[in-house]
């Protein structure tokens, strides 16, 4: 090689095959130092999600970076409104159908809109990727992204009856999954048992109720993040106070401050059918 070619001269690690081989395709030397640099970064992406965060545009917050890097099966998000929550989880998933293919990842939420919404933040640092070298999209809609390596993406409702019939799932996330119905949390947990796949449950809290509030208070095996408003850099502190004086203390915990507030339906207080159930207290009536 010579001193022209040098591989540090070119924009490593920016560069796409699309930038730049329209301008050195004369120079087959030039490409094959392209190549091996593109093979490189792929190598390096593969091993750090953070990488690829970072070329899409995103440098991610020490908590994201974290989770990217985490190899744990069982994630729970506990996280403040805005902190970004969907947008990580959305480059994990991008990150899983690219560098292992043949994965299956489902996207899941109270709502199709809101699983749709997780999806076109996939869909969108997807594209901002912009790399020919990257598995390509071979059929894309609304709702689902199939990759030229096996990879399979699914935006799904949250009805229960209508999304039966996944198995081999490497990668389920439920996004809002406090709004998500146990029932539902009950029929797709079992599409993770053969393939021993992940699964990401994040949410802000909604009420001492449902599977998301015993996950996280009870749940054995899962790595359990919580990120309240006051550690995201790009909440600004003056803002969050005036939301406190604006929507009050019960919705201002719950939002941005990651509390289980009891919802203003509930008759009984967790706190006060905790204590009824306690084992120190003896039953009226033993069995026989
Ligand atoms: N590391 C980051 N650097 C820059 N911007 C970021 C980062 N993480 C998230 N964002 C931006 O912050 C905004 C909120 O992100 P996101 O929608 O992922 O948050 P969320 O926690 O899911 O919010 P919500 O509770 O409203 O669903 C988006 O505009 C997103 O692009
Ligand atoms: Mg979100």
């Amino acid at each position: 090689m010579t001193g022209a070619m040098k591989l540090q001269d070119m924009d490593y690690p920016t560069m796409t095959l699309s930038d730049n081989y329209d301008r050195l395709s004369h120079n087959p030397m030039w490409n094959q130092a392209m190549r091996n640099a593109i093979k490189e970064r792929l190598e390096r992406e593969k091993g750090d999600a953070v990488l690829m965060a970072r070329r899409g545009g995103i440098t991610p917050d020490s908590w994201q970076a974290d989770l990217l890097r985490s190899n744990a099966r069982q994630i729970i998000l506990l996280c403040s409104r805005q902190s970004g929550k969907s947008t990580i989880t959305s480059i994990l998933a991008l990150h899983q159908a690219i560098y292992t293919p043949d994965s299956l990842i489902l996207l899941l939420s109270p709502s199709l809109r809101q699983s749709q919404e997780l999806f076109r933040k996939l869909q969108t640092f997807y594209n901002a990727l912009e790399s020919e070298s990257l598995p390509q999209a071979v059929e894309e809609s609304a709702l689902r992204m199939e990759l030229s390596n096996g990879s399979r993406i699914v935006a799904l409702p949250g009805k229960e009856a209508t999304i039966r019939g996944f198995s081999g799932v490497s990668l389920l996330i439920i996004d809002e999954a406090s709004r998500v119905e146990d029932a539902l949390y009950q029929s797709v947990r079992p599409m993770l048992a053969v393939s021993g796949g992940r699964i990401i449950l994040l949410s802000t809290p909604f009420g001492k109720r449902g599977f998301f509030h015993s996950e996280w208070t009870d749940g054995q095996g899962w790595r359990k993040v919580k990120i309240t408003a006051d550690q995201c850099p790009r909440i600004d502190k003056s803002w969050l106070e005036r939301e406190r004086e604006m929507i009050g203390d019960w919705w201002f915990l719950q939002e941005y401050f990651c509390e289980f507030v009891e919802t203003s339906d509930q008759v009984f207080s967790y706190d006060d059918i905790q204590a009824a159930i306690s084992s120190d207290i003896k039953p009226l009536f033993e069995r026989s």
